[in-house]
């Protein structure tokens, strides 16, 4: 209901949202994975479907369930990540990277279980996945892109690098401690005029606020 009165800022935009955590094999039962619920990148999929966009959004393994309206693509590694927003990319005017993707995966995983006789592995050896944020970033003609970081300290120094590196024009930063798997959260922009806290809220409101910050830049792209 309350929906209903927002103004839909991003009417007719198409978004592109990754979500939760990528889940890298290390044999048929066993992963590495990390602590990220998706309920950031869910609430910014509604938030962006009340809005007025269409949105596709690829998500890692959780135990959420898709939004309403929105078209959800299920992977589980990396590089599926990867594969997916590729495949969704072209036309999508608005790309928002929440997905806390694994930075390695295992180099070489195994085909069976690792039995517990054979003795602790030696040890595991990682190579480094793609970064899908930074390879959509490059595209020409690329959406307009949005990246999350949850540090554990020092947000602004990192949250400031990371925009830089990603080459984005906007970079959202949080606590990682505070906001894992959290149901609110304290988020602060970083963009060309420098940083913008937002008030700590549900994540459903700070997605709502989020979108409208995007809507605003996507319409006077100077500010
Ligand atoms: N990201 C991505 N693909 C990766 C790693 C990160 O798309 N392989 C995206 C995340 O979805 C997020 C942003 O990049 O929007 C920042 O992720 P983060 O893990 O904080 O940055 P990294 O560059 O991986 O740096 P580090 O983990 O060392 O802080
Ligand atoms: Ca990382």
């Amino acid at each position: 209901l309350v929906a209903h009165f927002q103004p839909k800022v991003l009417a007719g935009k198409r978004v592109l949202i990754t979500a939760g955590p990528t889940s890298e094999p290390i044999d048929p039962v066993r992963v590495l994975t990390n602590l990220s619920s998706g309920k950031m990148g869910y609430a910014i999929a509604r938030a962006a479907r009340e809005a007025g966009a269409q949105v596709a959004l690829v998500s890692g393994p959780t135990a959420l369930a898709a939004p309403r309206g929105v078209r959800r693509i299920d992977v589980t590694t990396a590089r599926d990540m990867l594969a997916a927003v590729n495949a969704e990319v072209a036309g999508a005017e608005i790309f928002v990277a929440v997905a806390a993707v694994a930075d390695w995966r295992v180099k070489e995983t195994s085909s069976s279980k690792l039995k517990k006789s054979a003795g602790a592995p030696a040890g595991l050896e990682f190579v480094q996945n793609p970064d899908i944020l930074a390879t959509v970033a490059a595209l020409p003609g690329a959406p307009y892109c949005v990246g999350f970081a949850a540090e554990t300290e020092d947000l602004s120094r990192h949250a400031a690098a990371k925009r830089a590196r990603k080459g984005i024009p906007l970079l959202v930063g949080n606590l990682a401690q505070e906001a894992l798997g959290a149901d609110d959260t304290a988020l602060v922009l970083y963009d060309d005029a420098g940083e913008h806290p937002l008030p700590r809220e549900s994540k459903l409101a700070a997605a709502r606020r989020l979108v409208a910050a995007i809507g605003q830049r996507m319409a006077s792209p100077a500010a």
